[in-house]
């Protein structure tokens, strides 16, 4: 069954994915109480499709007690609920190109603006371009948002063919947002939620074919805005290649570095 820290995950789209890989012992995670002394303020997760953002976004969110913002998951709300930005991403993200800028800043600026972002937030996928970049910085300056400290970038590395395997071997339980793995974290019973025992089912973008017209997307589009954040100086790198537990060390060994190296801002 299901705890109510994890039911709760469940509730929304911050919060929708769960992991459950081998070699992992996130569980852990989600049942020790929120850090909340550390003030971890704006961060990006960035990185290729299947590097584990989400994943990683996951156990950030239970770690500090801060939202995940995924665009990918607000987009795929909109088309599960058949709103017209929903008719307008799909046939977008079904070919792994990245829906307009416009659309996804609105967004974004709309949902960091709710009040569970005064710790910070994690922005899961976005931005993916350097417009959206723009759009990200020039907002949090305008808007002076709490807890006005500036945006640190982790970006997670992780090799092609590997990305590929973590793609294509992807499965999603559609009611409770379970993550497995054919590969590295499968189901009990081949294709059945552990949880609820919903049939999996497999993103519209998890294919070959598609992933490779992600990949290309990623190096035009979103290459650069890793550049942007990493010449920017708030900037660290993380090795995705190892186990979630070792690359969450990683990320939140990172966090803390950054947020030394940035000075807090006066009274927070
Ligand atoms: P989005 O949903 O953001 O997809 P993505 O960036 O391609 O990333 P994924 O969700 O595929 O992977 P992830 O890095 O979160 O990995 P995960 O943790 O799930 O975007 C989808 C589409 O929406 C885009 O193509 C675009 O069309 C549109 N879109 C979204 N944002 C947009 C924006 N800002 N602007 C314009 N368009 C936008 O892990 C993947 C798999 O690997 C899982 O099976 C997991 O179990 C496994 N795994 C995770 N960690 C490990 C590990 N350490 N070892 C082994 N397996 C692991």
């Amino acid at each position: 069954m299901a705890s109510p820290l994890r039911a709760a995950a469940f509730a929304d789209d911050a919060a929708g994915r769960q992991d459950k890989l081998k070699n992992s012992d996130s569980a852990s995670h989600s049942t020790a109480p929120a850090d909340t002394f550390f003030l971890p303020g704006p961060v990006l997760l960035l990185g290729a499709p299947g590097v584990g953002k989400g994943t990683q976004a996951q156990l950030l969110v239970t770690r500090y007690g801060i939202p995940q913002i995924s665009t990918g998951d607000l987009l795929r709300g909109n088309i599960a609920r058949g709103t017209e930005l929903g008719l307008k991403a799909k046939a977008i993200m079904s070919s792994g190109r990245l829906v307009d800028d416009g659309i996804v800043n609105q967004m974004v600026l709309h949902r960091l603006q709710e009040n569970d972002t005064h710790r910070g937030y994690i922005l899961d996928g976005y931005p993916r371009t350097l417009d959206q970049a723009s759009f990200l910085d020039a907002t949090l300056a305008s808007l002076d948002l709490p807890p006005r400290l500036p945006v640190v970038a982790i970006s997670i590395v992780v090799a092609y063919d590997q990305l590929l395997q973590r793609i294509t071997g992807r499965r999603i339980c559609p009611t409770c947002k379970s993550i497995y793995n054919i590969h590295f974290n499968p189901p009990q019973v081949e294709g059945v939620c552990d949880l609820d025992a919903c049939a999996l089912t497999q993103r519209a973008d998890d294919t070959e074919p598609v992933f490779i017209e992600r990949m290309r997307t990623f190096e035009e589009q979103t290459a650069p805005v890793i550049a942007h954040y990493r010449a920017l100086g708030r900037f660290e790198e993380a090795d995705g290649d190892q186990s979630v537990d070792a690359v969450n060390a990683a990320i939140q060994t990172a966090l803390l570095l950054l947020r030394q190296q940035v000075p807090q801002a006066a009274g927070r």
